[in-house]
C-alpha cells in the first residue's frame, strides 16, 4: 500500500472537493431563490413548487383522526387525537412494511399494482378503527404529486425505492377511496393528501406560529415553506418545493458516478448528495477510489486475517453498490474509541475488510465526516434560499421544522446545519430556530384533516 503521508494528501484533496464555503452557501442560496421565483411564475425550474392548498393551522383543530404516513416501503397508520389546545396524542398506531421480508408479498415492486397496494393499506386502517364511528382521514403521501385540490393528487413519478405499477399518473385520492369502499370502510372520510414536508411544517406550526419551513432529512430529502402570496389565491399557501430535484450547486466526480448508476440519472440531484439513502454510497465510492489509488485494500484476500469470516449478508463488499448504509455512517461517526473498533467492525461487516491499520480506519471515518458535512451544508444553503425569498431582511423569527433519521440520528448533523447558517448569515442566524419534529408527517396529516374537515363531522 502507498504511504500514509500520501493518504493525508489524498484526504485533503477530497475535503477540498466536497467543501461548501460561506461564499458557496450564499451563491447556492441565490440559485435556489431564482429557482423558487421561476417555479412560482410557471417558468422552467428544477423546483416543482407544488401547491398544497393548505396554510398554517391555528392550533384549534380537534378530534380523533386517522393519519396515513406513506413515504417509502414502511408505512404507518395512526389514530391521532388533537385536543384543540395544541396538544397531539397518538391513540393507536400500526407500522407495517409493504414488502414482506420473508418474500410472501411485495407491493413496492413493478409486479404489484395500485389496487393491491391500497387494499393492503385499507386493511390496516380497518384493524385500527371501529366500524360504528366516523373518522376524518389525512394522507401523507411523500412523493411528487400534482395537486388540483386538497384531496386530489396525481403521482408525477415514484421516487425512492417504490416501483408499483399503475400508480404514476393516477389520482392517489381515488385509489385510496376505491380501496376503502372495497373493504366497506365508508365510515373513513379522506379529506386531504399532503407531502411529508408539509405534515412536518403543520405539526410544528400547531403550537409554534413562527414555523414557516418544513423539511425532511431522512432517507429522502425535500423542503416546503409558506409562500406569503401564492399566485393562485393571493394569500399564504404551503408549497412543496420538491427541492430534492434542485441542481444549482457544485458536484464532484463521485456524485456523477452515483447519479449515472442510479435508477433515474439526472433527477433528484440535491437528494442524491444530501439524503441518507445516498451518503453511505458516496462514502463507498470515495473509498473505492482510495483503494484503486493503493491507499487501502479493496478485497478480503488482501486485508488482514479474519476478513473472510465476517460474512453475514449477501450484499456486502467494497465493490458492491449501497453496501454501506446510513446507519453504518452513524456508527462510523460516533466511534471515539482509541483503536476505532467501531469503524473496524462496520468495515469488516459491510466491506469484508478486516485487520485494517488504524490510519486507514481513521481515513474512512474522515471521508464519512466530509460526506455528511457537505450534506448538512447543502441543506442549510437551501434553507437560506427559502428564507431569503420569504423574508429577505430577516425581520422576524423563523422556525424550521425538520423530521427524518438523518437529522435525528447522524452525529453532528444538526450542528453542521447551524454552523453553516452562522457562516452565511452571521448574527442574523440567531433569528432561525431549528426544531426536530418527530412523527411530524403523521401528526401533520391529522391536523390538516381536522382543519379541512371542520364542518364535515357535523353533517350526516
Ligand atoms: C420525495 C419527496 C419527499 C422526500 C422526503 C423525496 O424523494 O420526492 O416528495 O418529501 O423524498 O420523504
Amino acid at each position: 500500500m502507498r504511504s500514509i503521508d500520501g493518504l493525508e494528501g489524498a484526504l485533503s484533496r477530497i475535503e477540498g472537493e466536497f467543501a461548501v464555503t460561506a461564499d458557496m452557501l450564499r451563491e447556492i442560496a441565490g440559485n435556489l431563490q431564482t429557482a423558487i421565483v421561476d417555479g412560482l411564475a410557471g417558468k422552467e425550474s428544477p423546483l416543482k413548487m407544488l401547491p398544497s392548498f393548505l396554510s398554517q393551522p391555528d392550533g384549534g383543530e380537534q378530534g380523533e383522526v386517522v393519519a396515513i404516513d406513506f413515504g417509502g416501503s414502511n408505512v404507518r397508520v395512526l389514530l391521532v387525537e388533537l385536543d384543540g389546545r395544541s396538544g397531539i396524542h397518538i391513540r393507536g398506531r400500526r407500522a407495517f412494511s409493504l414488502k414482506d421480508p420473508a418474500g410472501s408479498y411485495d407491493y413496492t415492486s413493478a409486479n404489484a399494482d395500485g389496487n393491491q397496494l391500497f387494499d393492503f393499506i385499507a386493511s390496516q386502517i380497518a384493524d385500527l378503527t371501529r366500524l360504528d364511528r366516523r373518522y376524518l382521514l389525512g394522507h401523507t403521501f411523500s412523493f411528487p404529486c400534482r395537486q388540483n385540490g386538497l384531496n386530489t393528487a396525481t403521482l408525477i413519478t415514484w421516487t425512492k425505492e417504490i416501483r408499483t405499477a399503475g400508480v404514476e399518473g393516477r389520482d392517489i385520492g381515488e385509489l385510496l377511496q376505491e380501496a376503502l369502499e372495497r373493504q366497506g370502510l365508508t365510515n373513513i372520510l379522506p379529506q386531504v393528501i399532503l407531502n411529508d414536508t408539509v405534515g412536518t411544517l403543520l405539526a410544528s406550526a400547531y403550537f409554534d406560529r413562527d414555523s414557516d419551513i418544513g423539511s425532511i432529512c431522512g432517507t429522502g430529502h425535500n423542503t416546503c415553506y409558506v409562500e406569503p402570496r401564492h399566485p393562485l389565491t393571493g394569500g399564504p399557501m404551503i408549497i412543496n418545493a420538491e427541492s430534492g430535484n434542485f441542481a444549482g450547486f457544485p458536484r464532484t466526480s463521485y456524485d456523477g458516478e452515483l447519479d449515472r448508476a442510479s435508477e433515474k440519472p439526472g433527477a433528484q440531484l440535491l437528494e442524491k448528495t444530501a439524503a441518507g439513502r445516498y451518503l453511505g454510497e458516496l462514502t463507498r465510492l470515495v473509498a473505492v477510489r482510495l483503494a484503486a489509488d493503493g491507499y487501502m485494500p479493496a478485497d478480503p484476500a488482501s486485508a488482514g486475517d479474519g476478513a473472510q469470516e465476517t460474512t453475514d449478508f449477501l450484499n456486502v463488499g467494497l465493490h458492491v453498490p449501497y453496501s454501506l448504509r446510513g446507519e453504518d455512517l452513524a456508527s462510523i461517526l460516533s466511534d471515539a474509541s482509541a483503536g476505532l473498533s467501531g469503524v473496524a467492525s462496520v468495515v469488516a461487516k459491510r466491506w469484508l475488510l478486516a485487520g485494517l491499520p488504524e490510519d486507514v480506519l481513521s481515513a474512512i471515518q474522515k471521508v464519512a465526516e466530509i460526506v455528511v458535512k457537505r450534506s448538512a451544508r447543502l441543506v442549510a444553503a437551501s434553507f437560506l434560499g427559502f428564507l431569503n425569498h420569504i423574508d429577505p431582511d430577516f425581520t422576524r423569527r423563523h422556525t424550521i421544522a425538520i423530521d427524518g433519521s438523518l437529522y435525528e440520528k447522524m452525529p453532528g448533523y444538526g450542528d453542521n446545519i447551524e454552523a453553516a447558517l452562522r457562516d452565511a448569515l452571521g448574527e442574523k442566524a440567531a433569528k432561525i430556530h431549528i426544531r426536530l419534529t418527530k412523527d411530524g408527517s403523521g401528526a401533520g396529516a391529522a391536523i390538516a384533516a381536522a382543519s379541512v374537515g371542520r364542518n364535515v363531522m357535523g353533517k350526516s
